[in-house]
């Protein structure tokens, strides 16, 4: 065993300058929806290349809100891998569709266009392929089915995929700032991006109670908007995000060169992906370190009880486990880790 933490981040270096914009923030009295939302919208959207950022409450909301934008309504089927955070499927329901769950390439832990096909009926009418642990999914190779793909970008701000950044590459994506994530607030946060303008003034009417006025509405919404305190928070961590991606992307090179692959299989970023490593996720059958996720997949979860079979999903949980990793990880920590590994590895 080591006592290395799983997520070896540190934002103590930015302590003074996000107490600095806090405080910039509060003798405005303007706590929602005021310049520093629309400040950040604009700097996220620019960064990610697309036209439109719409701040919401957090990633949960920006997944149920951006599927009823994309016209998802009840009856209708979306295809979802089980093989993610709950969030995924949860969100689908609650915009009040049915998940219809795909099984994962388990090399790369994302969706195939050929696991994505064998889950579709002529009720399928979206496609959300989940970016899992900052890899990203192939989003261009499921255009084929001619159906809106809204992509689960939570765990991967700053990936890309053939030089797109993930959160561009399908009608719309979504985003969390989770404390966890590879771009943090300090709280609740997230984000729907688009390039489409009639998706992302849905979005914006939805996140405020399905009123452009405030006096009239004309959708049943919710109240979901990313508050000034965190976007304020978000403006200063996003120019980090960057190099934060680069060292963990430098960790993940130390876990391969220092002999990680002798012990376990390691995480294949997709073809053309800049994996992000939200987490760094290996797969073996037993070792003395780690967490394994999402140990039982959606599909199993009480609340859903899908009859489906999904091999790879079955597969990747019973032997994934996440290893520490982070943008303070440091060389010695990994020698550390891989060193575990392989004294408990059979
Ligand atoms: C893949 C995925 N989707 C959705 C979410 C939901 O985000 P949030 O916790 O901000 O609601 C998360 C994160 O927790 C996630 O990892």
């Amino acid at each position: 065993m080591t006592d290395i933490p799983l997520f070896v981040t540190s934002l103590a270096p930015y302590n003074d300058r996000l107490a600095e914009a806090i405080t910039r923030v509060i003798p405005t009295r303007r706590f929602i929806l005021g310049p520093e939302v629309e400040a950040f919208e604009r700097e996220f959207a620019d960064y990610l290349g697309v036209r439109h950022c719409v701040g919401v409450a957090n990633g949960t909301d920006a997944l149920t809100i951006a599927l009823r934008a994309l016209g998802i309504k009840a009856g209708d089927e979306v295809v979802v891998p089980s093989f993610t955070f709950y969030a995924t499927a949860e969100a689908t329901i609650m915009a009040g569709a049915t998940p219809v769950f795909c099984d994962i390439d388990l090399d790369t832990f994302c969706v195939t266009s050929d696991t994505v096909r064998a889950a579709l009926t002529p009720r399928t009418k979206a496609i959300v392929p989940v970016h899992l642990f900052g890899n990203v999914a192939p989003v261009p190779q499921l255009r084929e089915f001619g159906l809106p793909i809204l992509e689960d970008a939570a765990q991967a701000a700053g990936g890309e995929l053939d030089g797109i950044k993930a959160g561009a590459l399908g009608d719309a994506a979504t985003f969390s700032f989770f404390p966890s994530k590879n771009l943090p607030c300090l709280g609740d946060g997230g984000a729907v991006t688009t390039n489409d303008d009639g998706i992302a003034e849905r979005v914006r009417l939805l996140r405020f109670h399905g009123s452009k006025d405030k006096s009239t509405f004309t959708e049943v919404g919710y109240n979901s908007r990313l508050d000034e305190l965190q976007a304020a928070a978000l403006r200063v961590l996003l120019p980090e995000l960057d190099d934060w991606n680069e060292r963990r992307r430098r960790a993940a090179s130390t876990y391969e060169r220092l002999g990680l692959g002798e012990h376990a299989v390691l995480p294949r970023p997709v073809d053309g992906a800049k994996h992000v490593y939200h987490l760094y996720v290996v797969r073996a059958n037993d070792l003395p370190v780690g967490r394994r996720y999402y140990r039982v997949p959606v599909h199993r979860q009480p609340a859903i009880a899908a009859t489906v079979t999904l091999p790879a999903t079955e597969e990747a949980a019973r032997t994934n486990v996440a290893l520490p990793m982070g943008t303070h990880l440091t060389e010695e920590q990994i020698r550390t880790v891989v060193a575990a590994c392989g004294s408990g590895s059979t």
